[in-house]
């Protein structure tokens, strides 16, 4: 038997539907904050990748799924979708039109990492990104767009870190105190670490090692050394999100595993997840466009792996109730209603409700469990005697009650208590 490579999941019908309603519910609170879908495609240029994500990052260094194509160029299936958003920027000349560009994407991503519990080498993620505004503001929109999202999937405990990795000019400094720092301990950093003093620094405040954490907890902050711009831009973010309510955690540690960044980096923590408990991050990338040879466009956004958000929504203590629920199954008791059966449940579908019916030919008590199994909210009974007086029986599933209603007011009647009930 041939298995699906490690690390990808296969999303059977059963769980769709929760994906459906997740990504539902991405896509509604993009338009509400007037974000546009962009699609763009699944591998690009290797290049893409190393100049803006960066040639020492992990996702670079060892995660990227790396061909060469027929005629030998060097293509990646895309590990995150902000270089590529950037490419199209640029390519599509969007910075010509009307600024900001606002756009959200849901797609899969790939990267070679060890897959554990939220974790896969193919994951989909919705991302939001911002281009053509530096102001804090943008900033603090798209953090309210990441919050707003978990808050409508009712995960309300979550934790926003918040921190500055300045610009490529105050960051020169940094680097500078922190290598000093950390080479004066390298003997007790982990492999990795010690490699990356030399060449990425600002990575190790990354690393999970015990040891190196330690080492970190006495570091210089990357905050004592934002010029003014920086710091300006940082301390009027956090006024803007004290104002609206927002409460954050300013995590001097956090510098996120892309090298793109500058000022603000962002993660949306949820502890329940254990390791993986990062559901989103993201930060602002004002050199990205450049780098890639556009004009100099600054821009900001997040990304979200759905699969994390999934399990959090699904371990949260608010899990939107009824996300797969049908709305009405249409029983018969016997065979020669089962036509009618079908014209119903048609005419419930065209009302605009999700309605099905048995399509097997079991007795009405197995329809009835079937009805459940589909966790339907209504039910309507087709029963010769009644057909013949021109009702049917509507059983409410939740409520147990049953009330018979004029067949030619079937649509209406199920799609006012479908309503009623909320979907
Ligand atoms: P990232 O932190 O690498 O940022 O990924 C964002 C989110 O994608 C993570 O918080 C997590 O939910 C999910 N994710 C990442 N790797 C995996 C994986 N192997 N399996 C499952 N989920 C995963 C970025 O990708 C940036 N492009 C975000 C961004 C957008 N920054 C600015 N704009």
């Amino acid at each position: 038997m041939i298995s699906r490579p490690k690390g990808t999941e296969d999303r059977l019908p059963a769980e769709t539907g929760k994906w459906l309603r997740v990504e539902r519910v991405l896509r509604d609170v993009s338009e509400r904050f007037n974000y546009r879908e962009i699609r763009t495609p699944i591998f690009e240029h290797t290049e893409l990748f190393t100049r803006t994500v960066g040639e020492t990052t992990d996702i670079v260094e060892k995660e990227m799924y790396t061909f060469k194509d027929r005629a030998g160029r060097s293509l990646t299936l895309r590990p995150e979708g902000t270089a590529p958003v950037g490419r199209a920027y640029i390519e599509n000349r969007l910075y010509s039109g009307p600024q900001p560009v606002k756009v959200y994407y849901i797609g899969p991503m790939f990267r070679y990492e060890k897959p554990q519990a939220g974790r896969y080498r193919e994951f989909v993620q919705y991302g939001a990104e911002l281009l053509g505004s530096s102001s804090p503001l943008c900033d603090a929109e798209v953090i309210f767009l990441a919050v707003e999202i978990c808050n409508t999937l009712g995960l309300t405990e979550t934790t926003l870190h918040l921190n500055s990795i300045g610009c490529p000019g105050c960051r020169e400094g940094y680097r500078k105190a922190l290598t000093e720092y950390l080479g004066a301990r390298e003997s007790d950093l982990c492999d990795d670490c010690r490699r990356r003093v030399g060449r990425n620094p600002l990575r190790v405040l990354d690393c999970k090692n015990e040891t190196c954490r330690a080492i970190l907890a006495e570091a210089p902050s990357m905050l004592d050394y934002l010029c003014t711009g920086c710091k300006e831009h940082f301390e009027t973010l956090g006024k803007i999100l004290t104002g609206m309510g927002m409460s954050y955690r300013i995590d001097p540690s956090l510098v996120r595993g892309l090298d793109y960044y500058t000022r603000t980096v962002f993660e949306v923590k949820w502890p329940p997840l254990g390791a993986q408990d990062a559901i989103l991050g993201g930060g602002r990338y004002d050199g990205l466009v450049e780098a890639l040879g556009g004009p100099s466009v600054p821009g900001v956004g997040f990304a979200v792996g759905l699969e994390r958000l999934l399990m959090a929504v699904e371990k949260g203590k608010n899990p939107p109730q009824g996300w797969d629920r049908l709305d009405c199954f249409v029983c018969y008791v016997d065979d020669a209603l089962a036509y009618r059966a079908l014209e119903i449940a048609n005419r419930l579908r065209a009302a605009g409700v999700s309605a099905d019916f048995d399509q097997l030919g079991r007795s009405l008590k197995a329809q009835m469990k079937q009805a459940s199994r589909y966790e339907a909210r209504h039910a309507i009974i087709l029963g010769p005697e009644e057909t013949a007086r021109g009702v049917a029986t509507v059983r409410s599933m939740d409520e147990g009650w049953q009330r018979e209603v004029p067949l030619s007011e079937i649509e209406k009647e199920i799609v006012s208590l479908t309503r009623a009930g909320g979907r």
